[in-house]
């Protein structure tokens, strides 16, 4: 496993649609593993592969809705699409791509996705709050949409400062 680079919102990669992941193999499982080993050295709770300069449609969500005392998981998803959203979320949002900085989005509560793991497999999983913000985060990346873009607002210097921020996504 190795390290990938985070791109910078300058970069103009980001803004860019990712393709559709055809072939699960070796390639993808590299970039899968270096994907998680850069997510977790950097405390983010997403990452897509846009960011580490892949244009795929490949993406990693960590799932902190865990009972008490169990740990927090990545979850994979290859080729995802939102099937269902419910309820509405506003509140502060990051991205490791733009560092230091926050805006207020607009989310669902709730997400029910359809995806495809490393192998090729098809299946579901729903997401709620936090992990429902970052799948609709993540999946806008892969449609070269960064954050900032659909922020109402993003957050003072003063905000900040309270402790107002969000996760990096
Ligand atoms: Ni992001």
């Amino acid at each position: 496993m190795a390290l990938r680079n985070i791109l910078t919102k300058e970069q103009p990669l980001l803004y860019k649609k990712s393709r559709v992941v055809t072939d699960f193999n070796p390639r993808l499982h590299q970039l899968l593993d270096d994907m998680r080993e850069t997510l977790l050295q950097a405390n983010g709770v997403g990452l897509a592969a846009p960011q580490v300069g892949v244009l795929r449609r490949v993406v990693l969500v960590l799932e902190t809705n865990v009972p008490e005392g169990e740990d927090e998981y990545v979850i994979e998803l290859i080729n995802p699409e939102i099937l269902e959203s419910s309820g509405e979320q506003d509140g502060p949002e990051g991205c490791l791509s733009v560092p230091g900085e926050y805006g207020l989005v607009k989310r669902p509560m709730t997400v029910k996705v359809r995806a495809q793991d490393r192998f090729g497999k098809s299946f579901e999983v729903e997401g709620t709050g936090l992990t429902a913000r970052c799948f609709c985060h993540e999946i806008d990346h892969l449609e070269g949409i960064v954050f900032t873009s659909k922020a109402e607002r993003m957050l003072t210097e003063e905000e900040l400062q309270g402790g107002a921020n969000g996760d990096d996504a």
